[in-house]
């Protein structure tokens, strides 16, 4: 069998999580990909750091051009987040002929159309499933599983620390104030907590499923985009009597007959009937209305370790499939995007 070698830079939550599940289900996975996989190493910033997965000195580096220049590693995981670094390693990562997978929505959000290019230009694949929704196959769903759809409507929660936020709110009574310190302990809020509390990282992540539905890149200072800090007590309170929940949604509209396309992320009232207004706490929810089948619903875990190393995973298998010679959906045969192709002459609303 084949050896397939991965090397991860980034070495945090989600990195820890991939590396413990490709350790505990490898038999099980590497025979359902057919190959044998290898972890190579990890490249972190800090090497005396505590952390929760042990690896052996030899599998941790501080160096992480040991990874994305090792011309035996086949597939790059980049796990560090933020954009500068990232988005210089992963073009490195990918002229020297890597598979690059990512869980960095503000990379793709910010560089993808760059990205994209360069994964073209060198022949090779760059996946990014767990950068939208955690463990819902958000990405897989959009571009394989309802390729046969036009989408006038997709819209959902996509982050899930303010949906545990407000989920608290409405069941407790409580302000914004009294909920935030306690998404903060338990590790929900991201460093950068704007990212979370403003609304950017679900922006993000609305950014990317606009470009795959529709082929257009919206730049976030194009999009509305308002968080939940201003949201009162009193706010969840009347909705609640009106018979409604507030939840923050992502809205990408596109209206076909002037070719329009609407992208925004706000806060919005949704009656409680509703299958989505039922998505609370950490989970997030994604509906997909499509021209030929109609409204699908996804609902899951849109954050944590466990559910985004689910997503991760499933990206390392398609980059096995990749590298065995299968077609990647970034490289049509006229080595075109066929993505952008898709958002000529639309405009935004
Ligand atoms: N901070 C993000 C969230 C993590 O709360 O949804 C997953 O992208």
């Amino acid at each position: 069998k084949r050896k397939i070698r991965i090397g991860i830079l980034g070495f945090g939550t989600v990195g820890q999580g991939v590396w413990k599940h490709i350790k505990e289900d490898r038999a099980a996975l590497e025979r359902r990909l057919g190959v044998k996989l290898e972890l190579v190493r990890a490249a972190v910033s800090d090497l005396s750091k505590k952390r929760g997965v042990k690896l052996a000195k030899s599998k941790l580096t501080d160096d992480p051009y040991a990874i994305v220049d090792d011309p035996k590693i086949d597939i790059v995981c980049e796990l560090i987040g933020g954009t500068k670094l990232a988005r210089k390693l992963t073009l490195r990562a990918l002229a020297n002929g890597k598979t690059v997978v990512t869980a960095n929505k503000a990379l793709i959000c910010e560089h993808g159309d760059e990205l994209f290019t360069a994964a073209r230009k060198e022949g090779v694949h760059y996946f990014f499933e767990a950068s939208v929704a955690g463990g819902i196959p958000i990405i897989k769903t959009l571009r394989e599983g309802l390729v046969a759809n036009r989408f006038p409507l997709i819209y959902g929660i996509l982050n899930g620390t303010s949906n545990y936020i407000l989920t608290r709110m409405e069941r407790e009574g409580l302000s914004f104030e009294e909920i935030v310190g306690d998404a903060r302990d338990l590790g929900y809020v991201e460093a950068d907590e704007s990212l979370d509390l403003d609304g950017w990282d679900a922006a993000h992540k609305a950014v990317i499923l606009a470009y795959l539905a529709h082929g257009k890149w919206v730049n976030l200072d194009e999009m509305l985009v308002e968080g939940i800090r201003n949201i009162t007590a009193r706010d969840v309170a009347y909705a609640s009597e009106l018979g409604y929940k507030i939840k923050l949604l992502a809205v990408i509209a596109r209206n076909f007959n002037d070719e329009t396309l609407s992208v925004r992320l706000h806060p919005a009232l949704i009656k409680k009937g509703e299958i989505m207004a039922q998505v609370d706490m950490v989970f997030n929810g994604v509906s997909l209305t499509g021209d030929v089948v109609g409204t699908t619903l996804l609902v899951g875990r849109g954050a944590g370790q466990d559910a985004t190393a689910s997503a991760v995973i499933s990206d390392i298998a398609d980059a096995v499939h990749a590298i065995q010679g299968a077609p990647g959906p970034l490289i049509s045969e006229e080595d075109e995007d066929i993505y952008r192709q898709l958002g000529e002459g639309l405009t935004l609303a």
